[in-house]
């Protein structure tokens, strides 16, 4: 009997790939920044040969439905090209991190939520997935590098984990934190990055049905390169607010420094919504390069999602909403 294979719809041939080094990476952006020692953040070896750590217990739970709501007019970046072009500093400064990523041990996964909440709790990754319903959403990410892709992400709203949460009302801010094991982890023994990389954003702005948590990708588990097995989407934001591998969400009163903010605050803020008319301080955001076909496009102001997210920012004068 002849098996028919059918190639989901964002697979394209391995041929069709951009060079994956023609534009501006964090590399050059560490280059630039002047630090003494900065030559030191190498590469981090590659460790081949490691099985993936990918999370056995909850992978029946993919292909999720697709929520239709959420769908786009672009091409899905094609997983080869996605899966082998990551930013995850703690594995390394550059975007080959893929098969160092594989040691992350990622089952079991605890994460805390503490804070200004009812009472501060620990959850297995497992449990907090029998409390949710995954869904499917098609979403764009734009790096602030300058580069831009889509994707089939698989998780849950933001807004159900702050419902199980129940924050106070005096919560402003929801505070996010990856794991910390150099161990694991080279790039974390690199210390003058500060360790863990961190996150926020308002509570207005996790209580957005685009706010996503996401925990699966192409219709599987999530990779361990894509921050599995809990990583957050924030599509109207550049790409480094969606924070890989989560281990603590904090709700605070007091408004996060995020990791970046904190390495180089005149460059990066706490809001980073995509706007093409503010540019980075070193280059344009006017357009972005599409990661699989190399083609230039005008970028979007909140990244093609204002009609969705801009009310959020409506009487915040005098801040950097777009850096
Ligand atoms: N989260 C952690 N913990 N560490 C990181 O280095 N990089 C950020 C973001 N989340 C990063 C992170 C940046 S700069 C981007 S563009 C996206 O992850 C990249 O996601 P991707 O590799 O799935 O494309």
């Amino acid at each position: 009997m002849a098996h028919i294979i059918q190639k989901p719809s964002w697979h394209i041939d391995e041929a069709l790939a951009t060079p994956q080094d023609a534009f501006i990476n964090r590399r050059t952006l560490i280059k630039n920044l002047g630090f003494a020692g900065l030559g030191l953040a190498a590469a981090v070896a590659l460790k081949p040969g490691i099985a993936s750590a990918a999370n056995d217990a909850t992978k029946d739970l993919y292909p999720a439905k697709r929520n239709e709501a959420h769908t786009i007019d672009r091409e899905l970046t094609p997983w080869e090209v996605n899966s082998k072009y990551n930013n995850f500093y703690e594995f390394g400064s550059h975007k080959q991190i893929w098969r160092a990523a594989q040691a992350l041990k990622t089952s079991p996964w605890d994460i805390t939520v503490d804070g200004l909440v009812e009472e501060p709790f620990t959850i297995g990754f497992d449990d907090l997935l029998g409390r949710v319903a995954l869904e499917e959403r098609l979403y764009r990410h734009r790096c602030v590098e300058a580069w831009s892709m889509t994707i089939p992400w698989t998780g849950f709203r933001l807004a159900d984990l702050v419902a199980i949460a129940k924050p106070l009302s005096s919560a402003k801010y929801v505070r996010f934190e990856t794991f910390m094991d150099p161990s694991v982890a080279a790039g974390q023994k690199q210390s003058w990055y500060p360790w863990p990389y961190v996150e926020g954003v308002t509570m207005e702005e996790a209580g957005n049905d685009l706010a996503f948590l996401v925990t699966g990708a192409y219709g599987k588990v999530l990779d361990n390169q894509f921050g599995a097995p809990i990583r957050l989407a924030l599509p109207w934001k550049y790409g480094f607010k969606s924070i890989k591998s989560i281990k603590r969400i904090s709700f605070t009163d007091t408004r996060p420094v995020s990791f970046w903010e904190e390495i180089l605050p005149q460059e990066y803020g706490f809001w980073a919504n995509v706007n093409p008319e503010v540019p980075h301080r070193r280059w344009s955001q006017a357009e972005e390069r599409i990661l699989h076909t190399g083609e230039r496009v005008p970028t979007l102001l909140y990244n093609g999602y204002g009609e969705q997210v801009a009310h959020l920012y409506d009487g915040i004068e005098g801040e950097r909403l777009f850096t």
